[in-house]
């Protein structure tokens, strides 16, 4: 096992941010975890860097108790967010700065930048000064600075969070391929859940200082087992079993590729809202138990106050837990 966290808790005074957390990241492996805001993705980052001080628990990383090692003696990378280039250096002197620290002699750690800067789509940069790239360029330089020292962990702090919706993905789609490519462990931590299902070979649900679900980014989406999990990762309408015409307890998540508009349909519901949402139409019904909504896919625009009849595929429901996690 590459990275064992074990019962690690990390508390801010009396706010406990973090609380007997346990998670094992195998050699190479992706990682996901996402959870809303607060939910403790970020201090747990910070714990496996040697940031911030935990509680109890521990941190071993190559078969290693590092839980009491500085920051600086642990093979771990952290990227953040905010990419954080030193603003006065030119790009292959922000790439190599972890190898200067190191003591790795100039014209190695320049060949190994250079590298590098190549691996991340950007040769050709190496004396641009920061202010002078565009956000996701940052990204790229703080994505190849994060991996010079050659980190065996490598931790991702919602790395593409500042930049727009396109350059996410395919970056994203990078980033994988850099990582399986440097063979690095890592973590990815983000509140969005189509980038922790893309990055991960598996992935974790955080809430309130722990994990709530853990698994396959395709065992998540098909068994996501309460309420909380369900809502998080989104994108499916969420009823009452009795919404959907089954008259049993509990709430039903309903993949909205699992509901059909059609004359002949048994259920029904009074159009409030319409729109265009990724490549499909969608209208939102208000249910006759008047407190509902549900979201189906139709054909054409679809016109608010008019009544919509439609049939949901049983066989797609997914029974979740209404009890909280
Ligand atoms: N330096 C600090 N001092 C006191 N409380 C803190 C500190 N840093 C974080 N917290 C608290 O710890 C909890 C977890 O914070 P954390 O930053 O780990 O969340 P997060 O999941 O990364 O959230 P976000 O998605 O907003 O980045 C929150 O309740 C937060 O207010
Ligand atoms: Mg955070």
């Amino acid at each position: 096992m590459n990275l064992a966290i074990d019962a690690l808790s990390v508390s801010y005074g009396s706010t406990e941010a973090l609380s007997d957390f346990t998670l094992d990241v195998s050699d190479g492996e992706r990682f996901a975890i996402m959870g809303p805001s607060g939910s403790g993705k970020s201090t747990l980052l910070r714990a496996v860097a040697g940031l911030i001080p935990s509680d109890s628990g521990t941190i071993v990383i190559n078969g290693i108790d590092m839980t009491n090692t500085p920051a600086h003696r642990r093979p771990v990378g952290l990227m953040f967010q905010d990419y954080a280039l030193f603003p006065h250096m030119d790009v292959v002197h922000n790439v190599a700065y972890g190898l200067r620290m190191e003591g790795v002699p100039a014209q190695d750690r320049m060949a190994r930048s250079r590298d590098l800067l190549d691996l991340v789509g950007l040769p050709g940069f190496e004396n641009r000064v920061p202010t002078t790239l565009s956000g996701g360029e940052q990204q790229r330089v703080a994505l190849a600075r994060t991996l010079a020292p050659e980190p065996s962990v490598i931790l991702l702090d919602e790395p593409l969070a500042s930049l727009d919706f396109s350059l996410r993905q395919s970056l994203l789609a990078e980033m994988r391929a850099i990582l399986d490519a440097v063979g690095a462990t890592s973590i990815y931590v983000t509140h969005d859940s189509s980038e922790a299902f893309a990055f991960g070979d598996r992935m974790a649900v955080m809430r309130e200082g722990e994990i709530v679900r853990m698994g396959a980014p395709d065992e998540i989406w098909y068994e996501p087992r309460s309420e909380f999990v369900a809502s998080a990762i989104g994108q499916s309408n969420l009823v009452p079993m009795s919404t959907i015409g089954i008259a049993r307890d509990g709430v039903a998540f309903v993949p909205l590729d699992a509901t059909t508009v059609r004359a002949a349909g048994q259920l029904s519901g009074v159009v409030v809202d319409s729109r265009f949402e990724d490549g499909a139409r969608i209208a939102t019904l208000a249910m006759p138990d008047g407190a509902s909504r549900l979201d189906v896919q139709v054909s054409q625009e679809a016109i608010a106050g008019v009544t919509i009849t439609f049939d949901v595929d049983q066989s797609r429901i997914i029974v979740v837990s209404a009890s909280e996690v």
